[in-house]
């Protein structure tokens, strides 16, 4: 394929049906091992502060047994920065969180925290992890980001995937491709995430300067259906038509 795209799985949702009760099933790292054989490039996992999915012991058994590069989401609080440090996952995408959220509701305003960013950025990329800020698809934020030393954007793909009117899904699907091309013009990677489902990720994955996708809940959700590979396995197929 000419122009391929990275597939993340997110598997926080593993980890929330596990926590329902305690206990140790359905094992996350087991869903990052099915993952490996279904066409999955890299896992996501977002440490949340209150714990209340994944937890740190699933960070340290994913980082050395789930046998695919792991993408860590996480506040930009001295705390995340310090776990990320001594554990050394693959790459961090710095991510807004706050505590009563449901899941991440918009992308992290790089204008309102920028020295912050600069410094957690810098001591990162030192680490040699692979960097990114989850964006709404804004331009000003993609040059933002590139100001403050990230590698990679990830752009909400929210709104987009949650627009039911055509004209706004059309209006956010163009945002996306903005945001997308700016990030060639600052020599960063793009990747895009959250919300993603069967009907929304061909057009997503359709945008060229795309190179990796992040996808979580739809899939755990639909795996009750039709089985965890199935799903990865279909989606995969999708995301690469999309680039043919
Ligand atoms: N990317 C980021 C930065 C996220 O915070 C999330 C949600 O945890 C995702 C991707 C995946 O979103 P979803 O679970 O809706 O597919």
């Amino acid at each position: 394929m000419k122009n391929p795209i990275r597939f993340g799985l997110n598997i926080d949702h593993v980890a929330t049906l596990r926590n329902a009760r305690g206990g140790r099933h359905p094992d996350p790292l087991r869903a990052a091992q099915v993952a490996k054989q279904s066409g999955v490039d890299s896992i996501t996992i977002h440490l949340r502060e209150d714990r209340r999915h994944i937890r740190d012991s699933d960070l340290l058994r994913l980082k050395d047994f789930c046998g695919l590069p792991l993408n860590l989401e996480m506040a930009a609080t001295d705390e995340m920065l310090h776990i990320a440090l001594k554990v050394l996952p693959h790459a961090v995408c710095l991510v807004p969180e706050k505590r009563e959220e449901l899941t991440t509701e918009g992308g992290i305003d790089i204008f309102s925290m920028q020295d912050r960013l600069k410094r957690m950025l810098s001591k990162l990329n030192e680490a040699g992890i692979r960097t990114a800020l989850f964006i709404n698809p804004d331009v000003l934020q993609v040059h933002a980001a590139a100001e403050v030393g990230a590698k990679a954007v990830e752009l909400h793909t929210g709104r987009y995937c949650d627009a039911e009117e055509v004209d706004l899904r059309l209006e956010e699907l163009k945002r996306l491709q903005e945001a997308a091309r700016a990030t060639t013009m600052r020599n960063i990677e793009c990747h895009a995430g959250h919300g993603i489902a069967f009907d929304t990720v061909v057009d997503v994955a359709a945008i060229a300067e795309v190179q990796e996708l992040n996808i979580g809940h739809f899939i755990i959700g639909e795996a009750i259906f039709s089985g965890l590979e199935n799903t990865l396995k279909q989606m995969r197929h999708l995301m690469d038509k999309a680039r043919v």
